[in-house]
């Protein structure tokens, strides 16, 4: 069966192309390469003229469909209702949730067009697999349209508790088009378990476990945490020590003896970096012992620039670093650098190796590929040590790092100093557990479970053992 892949942003790879850290793109472009097929989705380019073309280019084994937004399809269905009402509401920050009508409008508006060109594109029996919150009413439009394929969604943010989701206007018919898709793939099975509640009480559906009855239609929702290719980024930053790629070189030679904390996201909100650079600055004002013998780097590559909890965002960050070097460092000594810029992942692998601590502490996260690649990068004679935010997916999976709550600065501010002072055998048994736990449960595991469980194969669902 040939593979439909349908997410909002499609990158058509590159010879010159940088990649950020973690993310949809990095893991999906793996999956596809693997078994061939059609990427469907947003350019990522604005263009006038509606409905835009869809432009097909054939890469390798994939061909790459993709269509332009209007400036106004931009604006209402990925800045408003994507990334000002879902993406904060799901994130469990209601006070930052912005609805609009004609957002909500907007979006319904790019759903169905995408489905009205995606008919046109798939074959009788194509496996189409659609991803992330910016394509929920997509299965329910294509349905309209007469497709019978199966179809599947998976959800690579939270899934918020039912009380939260029914805050949204219009919540139970945007939660109803769900019921449209055969398989529905959460993070954790804490979202799968709030999804089907949300079925439940705003929807009126029936459930049996994981199963759930709406009018005519059954669908299946399950938790399939995601992966990355841990292998390959093992390597990958195996190689980076060894050669020591420019940016690498310059950090050792800059840092010295000191040791290395590290944190990448995007520049978002749900990540907790304004929090972790002000529990940072607490771990040094309680230990003055370590001031100078430690620095923080926090590469953060800006994202959604145009929302404007994110230019605050941006703004907030500078200060805070700013505000905490000027109190706290000395002549020859930086505490905290924040680089606003993406790195190649070669380059970050180097990063994460050279680190002695993973500093994850995101506020809400679907699951974090940060704190997996942080792991797969280690010096397995010499790892470092990961703290991790509870409410990150990833805690389900990675209990040997330091949970943290990440809205206790004083619980952080310690449990970098205990990561910093942790005996080496003690950081070698957490690393070999994690590593463990991520390798038995990499890209490839992550992709063909969920496959086998869309294509309905018998027994596949009950194969899989998180
Ligand atoms: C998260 C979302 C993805 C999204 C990515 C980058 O990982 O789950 O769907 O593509 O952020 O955000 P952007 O808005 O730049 O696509």
């Amino acid at each position: 069966m040939r593979l439909v892949i349908v997410s909002n942003r499609v990158t058509i790879p590159d010879r010159h192309e940088k990649v950020m850290a973690g993310g949809l793109a990095v893991a999906l472009r793996e999956a596809l390469e693997q078994r061939g097929g059609l990427w469907f989705g947003w350019s990522g380019a604005v263009s006038e003229g509606a409905p835009a073309p869809v432009r097909q280019v054939e890469h390798g084994n994939v061909t790459y469909a993709v269509t332009d937004l209007s400036e106004a399809e931009r604006q209402s269905y990925y800045l408003g209702f994507s990334n000002r009402a879902l993406w904060p509401l799901m994130h469990y920050r209601l006070g930052l949730t912005e609805f609009q009508r004609s957002d909500y409008m907007g979006y319904l508006g790019v759903n169905r067009r995408f489905a009205r060109a995606l008919a046109g594109l798939i074959k009788p029996d194509d496996m189409i697999w659609i991803h992330d919150y910016h394509l929920i009413p997509l299965a329910a439009e294509l349905r309209r349209r007469g497709v019978t394929n199966r179809i599947g969604y998976f959800h690579h943010i939270p899934w918020p508790a039912a009380e939260i989701m029914g805050v949204l206007p219009f919540s139970a018919t945007l939660i109803r088009t769900m019921a449209a898709y055969d398989l529905v793939g959460m993070q954790t099975e804490v979202d799968a378990r709030n999804l089907i509640d949300g079925l439940v009480s705003l929807c009126g559906a029936r459930s049996d476990g994981r199963r759930v009855r709406l009018g005519p239609r059954e669908t299946t929702v399950r938790a399939f945490p995601i992966g990355i290719d841990v292998e390959g980024f093992r390597r990958l930053a195996a190689a980076s020590a060894r050669q020591a790629t420019t940016p690498l070189r310059a950090t050792r030679e800059s840092l010295g003896q000191r040791k290395l904390v590290i944190g990448v996201d995007r520049l978002d909100y749900s990540k907790g970096i304004v929090q972790r650079l002000e529990a940072f600055g607490e771990f040094l004002r309680d230990h003055p012992e370590e001031r100078g013998r430690v620095s923080l780097l926090q590469i953060a590559p800006p994202s959604r620039s145009d929302v404007p909890e994110y230019a605050d965002l941006d703004r907030q960050s500078d200060e805070v670093a700013g505000r905490l070097n000027a109190q706290l460092g000395e002549f020859d000594w930086t505490p905290i650098r924040v680089v606003k810029k993406a790195y190649s992942r070669k380059a970050l692998a180097g990063f994460y190796r050279r680190a002695q601590v993973g500093l994850v502490t995101p506020m809400r996260d679907g699951m974090n590929l940060v704190a997996k690649e942080y792991i797969a990068a280690q010096d397995p004679a010499d790892p470092g040590v990961l703290v991790l935010s509870r409410f990150a997916g990833a805690a389900q999976q990675m209990s040997e790092a330091l949970i943290v709550n990440p809205f206790d600065s004083h619980e952080v501010a310690e449990a970098i100093r205990t990561a910093l002072a942790m005996p080496k055998t003690e950081r070698i048994r957490r690393f070999e557990k994690l590593y463990a736990i991520i390798a038995a449960t990499d890209i490839d595991w992550w992709t063909r479970q969920y496959l086998l469980a869309l294509s309905g194969e018998a027994g596949a669902a009950e194969a899989l053992a998180v």
